[in-house]
């Protein structure tokens, strides 16, 4: 009897496996710096046709589009132009947090027929007379959970309105579900019929982090017409998966400001070719809806790709750049995060900015002088109160020195 029992769990443990599963806890992890493969790194700055970049206006008009063509070809696809027929509807607006703040929420429809659309629920300072400089990211669960008592570190609305900064959020499965991950059955909202890619630009090579960039630019559309939001002012942000798509937001869509990567990891903020924690095969096994196909041919050859994570980064400037890990976050490789705000300095120095000092920093001491930051909290993967203190301080120094 036991025996069979047993036999019933293993039969159920091996079914409730998918095949992704099963392949992703065959791809090797390694977690030690001694092992990393001898890597060189591609040069942003050196153009396809092997001339080194000698300016500003060289990398602005000719090297930056051959970066972001690499990485819209063979890692996330591209994002495409937004629909005609996009268009906006308040559809609430209360007060809140005694009298601090205002919570609106407004309906970006996508198309005339409004057929199609996602809410984004945006928080403001009340009784502000000037437009307010913003945040703008996606979230994990759906925008009312932001509202929870138990995402208030995540979402620290309060702390954030009254350094007078408006907060803006859009769920990532309102505008592409996340596979498996998806939260998507438990409301209504634009993916009736499964998400944006399977409506617009039907048959593109997009993968989610670039469909989830393009809903941030939709964002960024509606911020840019409301009269209390400063549209030169407006950050674009992510933690984690929505880090990654923070960051391929802002490298496409140079009308952000400002660009926030929050623990991004693996095809986020982190060198490749160091492969420690997450890999290329890990990531593309688990979640290849992130990826365009091309992206199959890099899985175990991080080594292969025409650039690395750092040449990413680089396209967010001469715009102010903050890049933050965890310490305990070893998955999405703290340090490979901190070397790509360390080796963007070249292409920021085109412009006469400067990048983070040479040394890895102590945890909780960030480095936020320049217009490249970088921090490294003490604790797990997450976004927290702490992280978004830094955030704030950072968007301050640098809206002031304009
Ligand atoms: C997984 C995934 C990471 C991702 C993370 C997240 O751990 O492997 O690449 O950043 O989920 O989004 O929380």
């Amino acid at each position: 009897m036991k025996t069979r029992t047993t036999l019933w769990m293993l039969v159920w443990l091996l079914c409730s496996l998918s095949f992704q599963d099963v392949m992703a806890q065959e791809i090797a992890i390694n977690y030690d710096e001694n092992k990393i493969p001898a890597y060189e790194l591609p040069d942003p700055l050196l153009m396809n046709n092997g001339e080194k970049v000698k300016n500003a206006r060289q990398w602005t008009h000719e090297r930056r589009a051959e970066i972001l063509e690499i990485f819209a070809q063979e890692m996330y696809g591209h994002i495409p132009a937004r629909p005609e027929g996009l268009h906006f509807k308040k559809m609430s607006e209360e007060t809140v947090y005694q009298g601090l703040g205002i919570r609106k929420v407004v309906r970006i429809y996508l198309d005339k027929a409004e057929q199609h659309w996602f809410d984004i629920l945006i928080h403001l300072p009340k009784n502000v007379k000037h437009p307010v400089p913003m945040f703008a990211g996606l979230n994990f669960k759906g925008n009312d959970a932001t509202l929870d008592e138990r995402a208030s570190s995540r979402w620290p609305y309060e702390q954030i309105l009254k350094e007078g900064f408006g907060v803006a959020t859009a769920w990532r499965d309102a505008i592409e579900p996340d596979g498996r991950d998806s939260k998507i059955e438990e409301t209504e909202n634009v993916c009736k019929d499964g998400g944006v890619r399977a409506w617009y630009n039907k048959g593109g090579d997009w993968g989610a982090i670039a469909a989830w960039a393009w809903g941030l630019s939709c964002m960024y559309d509606y911020l840019a017409t409301d009269s209390s939001v400063d549209a030169s002012k407006i950050a674009v942000i992510g933690h984690s998966r929505l880090g990654k798509a923070a960051l391929w937001a802002g490298a496409n869509d140079t009308r952000f400001a400002m660009v926030v990567s929050n623990n991004s990891g693996c095809c986020g903020a982190a060198i490749s070719r160091r492969v420690i924690g997450e890999n290329f095969a890990r990531i593309n096994t688990s979640f290849p809806h992130w990826f365009t196909r091309e992206f199959d041919k890099y899985m175990h050859k991080e080594a292969n790709f025409p650039a690395d994570q750092h040449g990413l980064v680089a396209l967010v400037a001469p715009r102010p750049l903050y890049i933050a890990s965890a310490t305990e976050d070893l998955w999405a490789d703290p340090k490979g995060e901190w070397l790509s705000a360390l080796l963007v300095a070249p292409v920021y120095k085109l412009f006469g900015k400067e990048g983070v000092k040479a040394d890895y920093p102590a945890p909780d001491a960030p480095e936020m002088d320049g217009v490249v930051a970088y921090h490294v909290r003490t604790g797990k993967h997450d976004i927290t109160a702490y992280d978004w203190e830094q955030y704030v301080s950072f968007a301050k120094r640098n809206y002031k020195s304009e």
